[in-house]
């Protein structure tokens, strides 16, 4: 999930590099899928603009990454006890964003992360969408969302597309692995359902409003009041998505979206894994993210590694001392499918 948050403090963000255009190339999910349903959950992203697939990871891996995600959290020392809501604070567990976000400490590249992104369902869900096994997969972060937080600020609304407006079309699938019982209460992922279709007329009418909201990259728009009361009037709704432990939620990067905290008593866990095919980036992408990979770098959602991120984690306002880049388990030994997944074996020898 790219983060607005991010903005001012991304160091490295490569402004120069090119996302892809189009997924015209290699990926023809609408264009087939229009003719024939696919019968599956590719028609709802056609339609919705968002999926869920149920039981992308079987529901005991899925317990298994949720507590090793519990136990990285404790295994800091600081305090954070799973069982112990008080000891939900800023104070007690590695700093994470009010949006939920982990942005530091090597967990995009933890044992866990890249066990999540190896998943055969997580995977094979993406294969189906862009029809090949040479996929790449993003290096972007982890959520931990606990409720009702008084010790970080307000997880306000953000609506928000994660594609250029002015590049239209289906250029990118996002999704996240959910990792623990979410339901209406428990926070997570709020999306516009059937905007993705609306999306080129809407920046058409949108192409010079005064009012933009500020943001550090072309591949983010925010909708300000106007945009929103545009998409109401239009008929749009905006839906809560709902998931089970394993579930994989994907949705179109045209499709507006944002986040909630949760407001029961259960916390939000998820991994953000997004995927593109090999054919769609350029050697030079490919060499990047070789870097990225090589240096426990976190990314964007977009596998390209358009976005190299590197961000000061603050603890009390200054640099968390604890905010290592090498993740607790070690660089992560993986299999040989989650080695093609990093794009390396596709990086050509200079000649
Ligand atoms: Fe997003």
């Amino acid at each position: 999930m790219a983060t607005q948050t991010a903005t001012e403090t991304v160091v490295r963000d490569t402004f120069a590099v090119k996302s892809p255009d189009a997924l015209g190339t290699t990926c023809h999910l609408f264009e087939k899928g229009e003719k024939t349903p696919f019968g599956d959950f590719r028609d709802d992203i056609i339609r919705d603009g968002f999926a869920v697939v149920k039981g992308a990871i079987p529901r005991d891996r899925a317990d298994g990454y949720a507590d090793k995600m519990y136990k990285w959290l404790e295994d800091f020392n600081l305090g954070f006890k799973r069982d112990d809501p008080s000891t939900v604070h800023w104070k007690n567990m590695p700093i994470i964003t009010e949006k939920g976000m982990i942005l530091g400490y090597g967990i995009q590249h933890e044992d866990f992360t890249w066990a999540v992104r190896q998943e055969p369902g997580v995977v094979g869900a993406f294969e189906k969408v862009y029809e090949s096994e040479d996929l790449i997969v993003s290096f972007d972060s982890v959520g931990m969302t606990f409720p009702n937080r008084k010790d970080i600020a307000a997880n306000n609304p953000w609506p928000h597309q994660d594609q250029d407006p002015a590049k239209p079309g289906f250029r990118c699938l996002q999704g996240l692995v959910n990792l623990l019982p979410n339901g209406p209460n428990d926070g997570g992922l709020i999306v516009c359902k059937g905007a993705h279709r609306l999306s080129e007329e809407f920046h058409k009418e949108f192409k010079d409003d005064a009012d933009k909201i500020w943001a550090w990259t072309n591949e983010w728009y925010g909708f300000n009041d106007r945009g929103m009361k545009w998409l109401e009037d239009r008929g749009c709704t905006w839906e809560k998505v709902c998931a089970e432990p394993g579930d994989l939620i994907l949705w179109d990067s045209r499709t507006p979206h944002y986040n909630l905290s949760p407001t029961g008593d259960k916390p939000r866990f998820c991994i953000y894994t997004c995927y593109l095919p090999v054919a769609e980036v350029s050697q030079e992408d490919l060499v990047r993210k070789k870097a990225a990979f090589e240096n426990n770098d976190p990314t964007t959602h977009w596998p390209n590694a358009l976005h190299v991120v590197s961000l000061p984690i603050l603890r009390d306002g200054v640099p968390d001392p604890l905010n290592y880049k090498t993740p607790k388990s070690g660089s992560p030994k993986l299999s040989e499918r989650g080695f093609r997944l990093t794009g390396i074996p596709y990086v050509k020898a200079e000649a």
